[in-house]
């Protein structure tokens, strides 16, 4: 389960120091998510699944959420506290993996702010995510995602294309709001903050 789809693990990945994903800071995209939508008014409980070395984490927090940091790697989950510590921040963080259930002892969750997650996942576990995430969630909760349409084939990162965003998630969440992002340098193509809520228990009404 921590096999990453470049080969090898999560783990070894971060201890060979090879997390080219790593922004040194909060994606651009946390901003946008505080000013609108479920994280605009709090305090919400939040969980960040994959938060690596925690700076998404951190700013939700800043913000006064109550935030939840969980990742596969044993080494992203102790530079996580490092980088928490260091900042002076007020964040829980749990070595788990999301796939088979590890969020839910530290939950129910409001909010799941989703970041490089998704698209880092082999997208054949894409189902089990979806059902993993909503599974932690309060009903009525919300999965706030930064979805990147970067247009090339293979990866992690996989390409997450705008029109089939919701044939991912349909299953179990409903689409309530999408916006574009500013581009940005590190960020070639389309990236997306998309907000989804839970959908009822029994699921949504088929069209
Ligand atoms: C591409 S990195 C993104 C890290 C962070 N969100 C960021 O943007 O800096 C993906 C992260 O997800 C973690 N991860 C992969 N599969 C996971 C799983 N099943 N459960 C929890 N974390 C996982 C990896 O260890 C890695 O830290």
């Amino acid at each position: 389960m921590s096999e990453c789809a470049a080969g090898g693990t999560w783990e070894a990945r971060w201890q060979a120091g090879d997390t080219p994903w790593d922004l040194g800071a909060a994606a651009p995209a946390v901003a946008a998510a505080l000013r609108e939508g479920p994280l605009a008014n709090g305090p919400r409980r939040v969980l960040v699944p994959g938060a690596g070395a925690g700076h998404d984490a951190i700013a939700l927090a800043r913000a006064g959420h109550a935030v939840v940091a969980l990742d596969i790697a044993a080494t992203a989950v102790a530079r996580a506290r490092e980088t928490i510590a260091a900042a002076g921040a007020s964040v829980d963080v749990v070595h788990g993996d999301l796939l088979v259930g590890d969020a839910k002892r530290a939950g129910p969750f409001d909010v799941v702010f989703e970041h490089t997650c998704f698209c880092a996942l082999d997208p054949a576990d894409r189902e089990r995510y979806v059902d993993a995430v909503a599974d932690v969630l309060v009903p009525g909760g919300a999965l706030v995602a930064v979805l990147w349409e970067h247009g090339r084939d293979g990866g992690p990162p996989y390409d997450i294309a705008g029109d089939l965003i919701s044939s991912w998630f349909a299953r179990r969440f409903q689409e309530v709001g999408r916006i574009d992002l500013p581009p940005f340098e590190r960020r070639p193509g389309v990236e997306r903050l998309v907000t989804f809520t839970l959908a009822p228990e029994g699921g949504l009404p088929v069209a």
